[in-house]
């Protein structure tokens, strides 16, 4: 752009330039379609540093009120969709410095003093990084408090235990819920432990070797929330970490968003009709009439994608980078924004799914019994009962369930006759231990599937997330 001062280039950088850069340049060179969300973040940075400088007496106090008076009116321009977002003007920064000069004139030109780009990017995609950690890991205790509720309205209800997804041992609807609780969890605390390191400012680094005017880092910092400035001005303007970590920790939690979500998948599939979903969550075939598909929890199992792929995009961005700011940095936004609007949205959606399901729990408990469930319970009776140590307890149970198998019949089912004629010490009371629901009772070990100590565990959860 030429600007009325005569310089033939860029308005805020043309000063050495005697020509327009080609339209290729400006657009590879040009962020302000990705950068224009941290409107928000650069407005408030700008504030506390114009009101640091006059409180340190770089700048003349009027100057600041002009500037603090035209930062409020790019705020309302910005909040009214009238804000002139230009591509020349590259990025967010520059296109708020330029709107203020033609707001309110030379007092404008001040406000860069002590500060680069650089260090100004660096905080406001921090601040922006640091409310999104805020945000999921928020979203985050909102699902797990709706799979407490559910948990604790099944707690006792039979369900088929899986490994290798064939029938392993009874469990509970509850108990299985509360383990995805224990998942998220973990990333709720894992964005809150990244939030915490990532909450230093690097603004006052300035380029990148600091700056020789008398500023204040440390009122900047406590003013826009930071607990420190950052100590070292290099790391400042050159580490996204931060950002790193958040995507990491999306990742992760996407992941287990991912499990549940194949899930709910599979429980509602007729074959296992361990659940249904509402009209609200599910849609139709336009050639089948019968259909009923559960697209938000494939569209959950599949974001995961975006969200592992933005953290390799940036991990790759940042690989080899030598100190201290380079242009490839530009490229640590897009996929970050994208990756925490798909993890968002994955959030809210399975709160909503988790809020909506019904549990068939006759479906889940016939199916809890089928498949030989009860045979580590029967193996345990004869340890216990008959001292049989287990891997021989295991044999015996082996061709139990052969015979069983052979005879068409559950464990439970199987005569008396039959099970004395593979140890002929084995009691009636062996019956007592082959139902689903003693086997789930009988799990009392801590953080066992037994109804009780799953209450155990909701308890403690409601408590916590109250
Ligand atoms: N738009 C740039 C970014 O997002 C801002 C920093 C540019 N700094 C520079 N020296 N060119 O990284």
């Amino acid at each position: 752009m030429t600007d009325d001062s005569g310089k033939a280039g860029h308005s805020l950088w043309g000063g050495r330039f005697s020509a327009k850069p080609a339209d290729l340049m400006r657009r590879i060179n040009a962020s302000i379609d990705v950068d224009r969300r941290l409107a928000g973040e650069d407005l408030a940075g700008s504030r506390a540093h114009a009101a640091m400088l006059a409180e340190q007496g770089i700048i003349p106090k009027a100057d600041e009120q002009a500037i603090q008076a035209g930062l409020d009116h790019i705020a309302g321009e910005i909040a009214t969709g009238v804000f002139p977002f230009r591509e020349e003007l590259e990025d967010i920064h520059m296109n708020v410095e330029a709107r203020l000069t033609e707001l309110i004139g030379p007092p404008a030109g001040r406000l860069h003093t002590a500060r680069s780009r650089n260090d100004q990017v660096a905080l406001d995609f921090r601040m922006w990084v640091r409310a999104a950690c805020q945000r999921s890991a928020d979203q985050i205790r909102d699902l797990q408090r709706a799979l407490v509720r559910r948990a604790e309205e099944h707690a006792d209800a039979l369900m088929p235990g899986f490994t290798h997804l064939q029938p392993a041992q009874p469990v509970t609807f509850g108990h299985h819920l509360m383990a995805y609780v224990e998942m998220f969890a973990r990333d709720a605390s894992r964005f809150d432990d990244a939030r915490a390191r990532m909450n230093e400012s690097p603004l006052g680094a300035a380029a990148l070797a600091g700056t020789s005017f008398p500023i204040d880092r440390h009122a900047v910092a406590a003013a826009l929330g930071f607990d420190r400035p950052t100590a070292n001005s290099l790391d400042s303007v050159s580490s996204r970490d931060f950002a790193l970590e958040a995507l990491s920790a999306g990742a992760i939690c996407a992941t287990h968003l991912s499990r549940l979500a194949e899930e709910i998948v599979i429980w509602m599939t007729p074959a296992f009709g361990f659940i249904t979903l509402s009209d609200a969550f599910t849609t139709g075939s336009s050639i089948m009439p019968q259909k009923r598909n559960p697209d938000a929890a494939e569209l959950i199992r599949a974001k995961v994608g975006k969200i592992l792929g933005s953290l390799v995009n940036l991990t790759v961005v940042m690989k080899g980078l030598p100190l201290a700011y380079g242009k490839d940095m530009q490229e640590d936004k897009a996929g970050t924004f994208e990756a925490f609007d798909a993890l968002e949205l994955s959030l809210a959606a399975m709160t909503g799914m988790i809020d909506d399901l019904a549990a068939n729990r006759s479906a889940m408990s016939a199916a809890a019994g089928a498949g030989f469930s009860t045979a580590t319970d029967l193996a345990d009776w004869l340890v216990r009962r008959l001292g049989l140590p287990f891997r021989e307890a295991h044999h015996v149970t082996g061709r139990a369930v052969a015979r069983a198998e052979a005879l068409g019949c559950d464990l439970a089912a199987l005569p008396l006759a039959e099970l004395q004629a593979l140890d002929d010490r084995i009691a009636a009371d062996i019956y007592d231990v082959l139902s689903p629901a003693a086997s789930a009772a009988s799990r009392m070990s801590h953080g066992g599937t037994a109804p009780a100590q799953v209450r155990l565990q909701i308890a403690r959860w409601k408590e916590a997330l109250a």
